[in-house]
């Protein structure tokens, strides 16, 4: 085939090389900057032309985006999450979307465990001492945590990653409840987890981690009267979405001992501006959505993509699609 008869594909974002090389034979290739956080302008003077777009989840695909593109036939998010997509407005254009799930679910739940293990044995204020010249003595007091072993985690949530979170945490001692929209009784089984309504759940937790998607029922989830229901013991840890938390109310919380500690792989907004109050907190713990961030993952989460998008541009159903209903 010449080159220029090849499906053009608008790639948002410059990734290591070899990333993408399954698309090489199959389409022509426009790439936008690494650190893109819209869509290049670039870029978008090509979204008239283009049959497809490989995004990651820092650009917003929304109506008026699917307007300037109308020959645009799959949409390939390199992410599990698909918030930054409007799936709707891609479904009523008949435009499958692709995500990528379960290669990234053991990443996630080292880092959930990750946080909150620091958290818990507040790591980050030990070691700044530490370095700073605060480590003057073995201190009985110093430093003290909390236990995970024989404390209850509550895990909100119980896809694909609260399971893998809930199989580290067996290791760890901790007694498992969870909450999600419907009880799943092989997984309570399988883990040793009951079930409890959200409510419940917030109330009986010491350390509780989000593992929702973002939709319209979860925006918010854990706001003012969430947090005040919680143990003044308790641990929140975030690995899911900034915008399940109400960032106001988890500051205020955090400053005046609602709670002990919040861990957050994720913020509202994103990224969080170094001005932001939740980095003063010596409470509150915050790494740069960092989930799925090693090496091995994120290539596999680009191979998905890859293998989403030119299914899509064969007109072949995606292998993991996020509107399904788009067939
Ligand atoms: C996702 O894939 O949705 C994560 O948040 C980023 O890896």
């Amino acid at each position: 085939m010449a080159t220029h008869s090849l499906p053009l594909v608008l790639v948002t974002h410059t990734l290591p090389a070899g990333w993408l090389d399954s698309l090489k034979n199959s389409c022509r290739t426009l790439t936008g900057p690494q650190d893109a956080t819209v869509l290049s302008l670039q870029l978008s003077e090509h979204l008239a032309d283009a049959d497809g777009l490989f995004a990651l989840l820092t650009i917003r695909v929304d109506q008026a985006l699917l307007d300037q593109a109308p020959r645009i036939r799959v949409i390939s998010n390199m992410a599990v999450g698909v918030d930054n997509i409007d799936l709707e407005a891609c479904t009523r254009r008949g435009i499958p979307v692709g995500n990528t799930p379960g290669v990234l679910t053991n990443g996630t739940a080292d880092l959930t465990m990750a946080l909150l293990l620091s958290a818990a044995r507040r790591l980050v204020a030990a070691s700044t001492d530490a370095r700073q010249g605060r480590w003057q003595t073995w201190s009985p007091t110093g430093w003290l945590g909390a236990d995970l072993h024989g404390a209850t985690l509550g895990i909100v949530g119980m896809g694909k990653i609260g399971q893998a979170v809930a199989e580290r945490a067996q290791g760890f001692g901790l007694r498992l409840v969870y909450s999600n929209p419907t009880p799943r009784p092989e997984i309570e089984k399988r883990l040793g987890a009951s079930h409890l309504p959200l409510s419940d759940l917030l109330r009986q937790s010491d350390f509780i981690s989000l593992h929702t998607p973002l939709t319209a029922d979860t925006r918010g989830l854990i706001d003012t009267a969430a947090l005040k229901s919680m143990k003044p013991n308790a641990i929140l840890v975030n690995t899911s979405r900034g915008q399940v938390v109400d960032a106001q109310a988890l500051l205020q919380a955090l400053q005046e001992g609602w709670i002990a500690a919040a861990a957050l792989d994720v913020t509202d907004p994103e990224p969080l501006p170094p001005s932001h109050p939740l980095y003063n907190l010596p409470n509150c713990l915050i790494v740069p959505h960092i989930g799925s961030a090693t090496w091995n993952t994120r290539q596999r989460m680009a191979e998905l993509a890859c293998e989403n998008l030119l299914a899509g541009l064969k007109g072949k159903r995606l292998p993991y699609c996020a509107n399904p209903e788009v067939y």
